[in-house]
């Protein structure tokens, strides 16, 4: 059994691919392969460590501005990193689930997306969360639209609802909140990732760059959670005095 300090669900900004290049005067989607190496890295040592969900920012919805040819090589590279995982997935009982708007996702990865995605649902103990096409607001906007339609035929009393029953229009319905985020390469924003979902998380910024992470990195992050205190609203002393309960 892990620790309780080990956090359920982790979710990470993979940030510095686009620099790990440069400094190396390599090309941008070299970052991005050496990215795709950290993420094989990072799953399996997150799941060895006990986290039950893991969320990674792997493309938003303002991606798409980049270049053409780093948008295709970065679709390029999910798909084989679809078809090489699926294996990994299986071993260690990981199912995938993805989060965004991904009927704008080109044919070939949606198509593989969800052959994944349904050869892997049968696992109910770790979840690999992918954010593609992910934008925090487009998000708030698709649930209030769905919610609204809830209203509309009589499934949803507005007169009666809660952040629970509006949070079971988001992407995220059914995964927990995240308990910590990670954002690498010394970046210091949140870049409109899961906005509402980390109102209470902890946050780690790490100036490694997302092809230099990986198990031991991902392990010094862990350590650093387990020291923090989490008050959700509550004062020091009383959050002592529920530990000594227990
Ligand atoms: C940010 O680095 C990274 C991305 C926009 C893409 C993340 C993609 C991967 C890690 C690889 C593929 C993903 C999977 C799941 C296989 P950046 O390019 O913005 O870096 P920079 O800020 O240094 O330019």
């Amino acid at each position: 059994m892990p620790p309780a300090t080990t956090p359920a669900h982790v979710a990470i900004i993979m940030d510095g691919n686009g620099r790990w290049a440069k400094q190396r005067g390599l090309p941008r989607l070299e970052g991005h392969r050496r990215g795709a190496k950290a993420v094989r890295a990072t799953l399996t040592a997150a799941f060895e460590a006990g986290v039950k969900y893991l969320t990674l920012y792997a493309f938003s919805v303002e991606n798409w501005k980049r270049p053409q040819d780093e948008v295709g090589g970065l679709m390029g590279l999910l798909n084989y990193f679809l078809k090489q995982e699926l294996k990994t997935l299986q071993k260690n009982k990981i199912a995938l689930r993805t989060i965004g708007r991904t009927d704008a996702l080109p044919a070939d990865v949606r198509k593989e997306l969800a052959a994944t995605i349904k050869a892997t649902a049968h696992h109910k103990e770790r979840t690999l969360v992918l954010a593609l096409n992910y934008g925090s607001r487009t998000e708030i906007a698709d649930a209030a639209r769905a919610y609204a339609e809830a209203v509309a035929s009589g499934k949803q009393k507005n007169d009666e609802a809660s952040w629970d029953d509006f949070a079971r229009h988001l992407y995220t319905a059914g995964i927990p909140d995240p308990d910590l985020v990670i954002r690498t390469s010394g970046e210091t924003r949140i870049s409109n990732f899961l906005l509402m979902q980390s109102a209470y998380a902890e946050f780690i910024f790490t100036p490694v760059l997302w092809p230099d992470f990986g198990k031991d990195e991902l392990h010094a992050c862990l350590a650093e959670y387990a020291r923090r205190e989490r008050r959700f609203g509550r004062t020091s002393e009383q959050v002592a005095g529920a530990k000594g309960e227990k």
